[in-house]
């Protein structure tokens, strides 16, 4: 059975190149970074390049990258590092639960946080920004890339205002890296976190961006890893895959990788939204990163259809893979004003450097019927047929 997969914002294959850059590192050159020996220095040369080639794809300097275990350990790290009892933080409503979930936490701890809104293109107003901060504001956390409509959020504008009022700048580009240029001096950001997984590199990896001068307090205590950042002995493996995602990354923008993705993207909305009635983008008209798309098709539920296209071999997501099994409605498209149906019947498509122009054919072919066959289970939509059998959409 053929399988196509366009679920690449909740991870991707590792590339080729990444693993092979990555097998000699289990067991050929397996030594500690730590170690002072021929063994230890091989794989700290080795780690120190990877921590380059990050660097290069962020536009920051070596010694600011810390490698974690991945995204949700970089926003953990960055939000517990500078945060303390008493301090106010400014966040968004449609953050990834690894910040919305670490801002109740502090919360808990005794700070206050405001969780500025969405417009209904699911952009943050970055005035909003302006206007919740406080004296004690501490810290801004606003991601670059959401995670389920792709919307790229003003960071530029928010790293001014942060900087204007000396307020600690963090932002999430887990699903930015790789798909749009970053550049951690236009953004202004003091800390900006990656993960691995979401850009060809292996689950489990990731880095957190650390201004230079910026007191983190680690989350982990044990040795002096990472310039005492993030105690433990290094993925080192993981961290050279990761090194030669960033590396790939960087070229496949300079080639204009993204430019074809855009297009597969492209194509696949502008095909359903002209042969299926009644849906729409979420997010459109929105900047948004050129690999993700998310539709609603009403009258549908979204994961009764997951499954459906599942059988036929086409994989794709209602929204964040770590909510997936929730039947909450998605807490960002709920932020951009949507009803709770629609965003029940909202489907996230997200592509990979894998995917061809085959692959967007076939998920094409199998998705109009798809539609049609659970509409046809739907009471809502029969009634609303025998209403008025020609429908606008
Ligand atoms: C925006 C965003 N931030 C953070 C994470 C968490 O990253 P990781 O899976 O590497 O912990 C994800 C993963 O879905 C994400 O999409």
């Amino acid at each position: 059975m053929r399988r196509v997969y366009l679920d690449n914002n909740a991870t991707t294959p590792a590339l080729p190149e990444v693993l092979e850059a990555m097998r000699p590192y289990f067991a050929e050159q397996f030594g500690n970074a730590s170690s002072i020996h021929h063994h230890g220095q091989q794989t700290r040369a080795a780690v120190e390049r990877a921590r380059e080639s990050v660097a290069e794809l962020l536009g920051c300097r070596a010694a600011e990258v810390v490698f974690t275990s991945g995204g949700t350990e970089a926003d953990n790290l960055a939000l517990f590092g500078l945060v303390e009892k008493g301090d106010h933080v400014v966040t968004s409503t449609i953050e990834h639960h690894a910040v919305l979930n670490s801002a109740k936490r502090l919360e808990e701890m005794g700070c206050e946080v405001t969780y500025v809104p969405v417009d209904g293109q699911g952009r943050v107003d970055p005035e909003d920004v302006r206007r919740a901060l406080r004296p004690n504001t501490k810290f801004i956390s606003v991601m670059m890339a959401n995670n389920e409509t792709g919307v790229l959020q003003p960071v530029e504008e928010i790293g001014k205002i942060a900087a204007e009022a000396d307020v600690y700048f963090h932002t999430d580009a887990v699903q930015a890296a790789g798909k749009v240029p970053i550049d951690v001096e236009r953004i202004g950001c003091d800390l900006l976190s990656i993960s691995g997984h979401k850009m060809h590199a292996p689950q489990g990896t990731g880095a957190l961006y650390v201004r230079k001068g910026t007191l983190l307090r680690p989350l982990f205590y044990g040795g002096n890893h990472e310039r005492s950042r993030r105690a433990g002995t290094e993925n080192v493996p993981g961290i050279i895959g990761l090194g030669k995602a960033a590396e790939m990354a960087v070229a496949a923008l300079a080639a204009g990788e993204m430019e074809r993705l855009g297009a597969l993207r492209d194509r696949i909305q502008t095909t359903l939204l002209e042969s299926i009635e009644a849906t729409g983008v979420n997010g459109e008209g929105a900047p948004r990163v050129p690999t993700t798309t998310n539709i609603y098709f009403d009258f549908i539920e979204g994961e009764a259809m997951v499954i459906a296209l599942d059988l036929k071999g086409l994989a794709i997501s209602t929204g964040a893979a770590c909510s997936s099994g929730a039947i909450e409605p998605s807490h960002v498209l709920t932020a951009i004003g949507l009803r709770p149906e629609r965003a029940r019947a909202s489907l996230r498509f997200s592509l990979g450097k894998q995917n061809t122009a085959e692959d967007v054919d076939f998920a094409l072919s199998v998705l109009p019927e798809a539609v049609a066959r659970l509409r046809e289970l739907s009471p809502v939509y029969k009634k609303q047929e025998a209403a008025a059998p020609t429908k606008a959409k």
